[in-house]
């Protein structure tokens, strides 16, 4: 029973686990059909796509929402309403998606990264203080795979500093962090709708704020800034289309209805998995801050690089499927960013007057976030989800458990 099943041992689960359902159904099926019927697909000729942003806003506990194409439309959004200048330094995580990342860039303002938290790998409040800078203007943490960052520090960092918080919640719907639902603390909120979030409509996003002006701009953002009321045609700033159309609104107006049971199974599982894996000698499990509640897009633990390959080997030989890694690299070590490559061959805005400061270029580069590289070269993933039963835990559990302990052993 000992004896791993990749040394021929008998292993945990004879059908590796891997549960899935159907995450699309008829209530989905329903209101597709009534917007189909409606021959109103755009979202101002039809009502769907704002009642839906409407209606996210409510479930966050918040006042307003603007739904958009995607997660990254809606950080872009939020950006251009907190109204950034070329040159200005936005601080965020490096251990993201690139959506994070693309809207600064786009809004010609820099992302500055800070190192993580190795055990919720969201952003150490402590290491974002100091890479603030007079050109500082916002700050993006990032709600990492059904996390909560630590707000209070971050959100008293903003407050001393006069800086915009634009929360990413792409990962981590209905996260919580002392109370607080993630995406209701700072100026606005930003979900991801695409296919592999808690919930879905393809692709789709939305913003959710409690500030009046805020949102009007937002909402403006996502349309060309075109107010689309009076009689004479205007464009009140730069901004791109980002509408979204009724069809996405209708399927994530029926996930939205699925959406608590989906995170609080994922929270279940998640806790229960961790609470049995605790003791497992070499093995440090995602942590949750004592008084919030994760909702785990997916679950990850770390190992020592050296064993990684060989760890993952052994848990996929037993029975569990798991990966190495998230992404491979810090994202500031991608060449679109590590290379600065922006606008044709310009770089812009690094580099170029009147932003260039000489004796403070900006470098992304090895050794920049020592701890996000490293916990990337240690993190394994588990692609827990809602269709996990309690048994799958407790077989994970296991697994994990006796492969730790050969490793503890070897
Ligand atoms: C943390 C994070 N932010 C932003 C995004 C961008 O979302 P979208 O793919 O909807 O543009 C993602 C998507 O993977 C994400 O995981």
């Amino acid at each position: 029973m000992n004896e791993l099943a990749l040394h021929g041992g008998a292993p945990v689960r004879d059908n590796p686990i891997a549960p899935s359902g159907e995450r699309f159904g008829d209530e989905e099926i329903r209101l597709l059909t009534e917007v189909i019927r409606s021959q109103k697909l755009n979202c101002n000729c039809g009502t769907r796509v704002k009642e839906f942003a409407q209606s996210f806003a409510d479930a966050m506990g918040m006042t307003h929402g603007v739904m958009v194409t995607s997660g990254t439309a809606a950080i872009h959004c939020a950006l251009g309403a907190v109204n950034l200048n070329p040159g200005d330094e936005v601080i965020t995580a490096p251990i993201t998606d690139m959506g994070t990342i693309y809207p600064i860039l786009a809004q010609n303002a820099v992302p500055i990264f800070a190192d993580l938290d190795p055990d919720t790998l969201c952003i150490d409040p402590e290491d974002v203080e100091k890479r603030i800078t007079a050109k500082t203007k916002a700050l993006l943490p990032v709600h990492f795979c059904g996390n909560s960052c630590d707000m209070e520090p971050l959100l008293d960092l903003a407050k001393r500093h006069g800086l915009a918080v634009v929360e990413d919640c792409a990962q981590s719907f209905n996260a919580q962090y002392r109370g607080r639902k993630v995406g209701t603390m700072g100026d606005f909120g930003c979900f991801s709708f695409n296919q592999y979030k808690h919930i879905s409509c393809g692709d789709g996003g939305v913003a959710v704020t409690n500030d009046e002006d805020l949102n009007e701009r937002a909402e403006l953002f996502s349309d060309k800034a075109w107010p689309r009321s009076g009689d004479r045609r205007d464009h009140r700033f730069l901004a791109p289309n980002y509408r979204v159309t009724e069809l996405q609104a209708a399927v994530a107006t029926a996930q939205l209805t699925k959406l608590d049971w989906i995170t609080d199974t994922r929270r279940d599982r998640g806790d229960l998995l961790t609470s049995l894996i605790n003791d497992a000698p070499g093995v440090h499990p995602i942590q949750v801050y004592p008084d919030g509640e994760c909702t785990y897009w997916f679950y990850w633990l770390r190992v020592k690089e050296a064993v990684r390959a060989d760890f993952v080997s052994a848990l996929r030989a037993e029975g569990l499927p798991a990966t190495e890694g998230y992404i491979q690299i810090p994202v500031y070590l991608y060449d679109v960013i590590r290379e600065k490559k922006t606008y044709g061959d310009s770089h812009f805005p690094y580099g170029c007057p009147p932003f260039r400061d000489p004796d403070n270029e900006i470098e992304y580069c090895e050794g920049l976030c020592p701890v996000a590289e490293r916990v990337l070269r240690e993190m394994i993933r588990i692609n827990l989800n809602e269709f996990w039963t309690e048994q799958d835990v407790q077989d994970a559990a296991q697994i994990i458990n006796k492969v730790a302990k050969f490793f503890a052993r070897n």
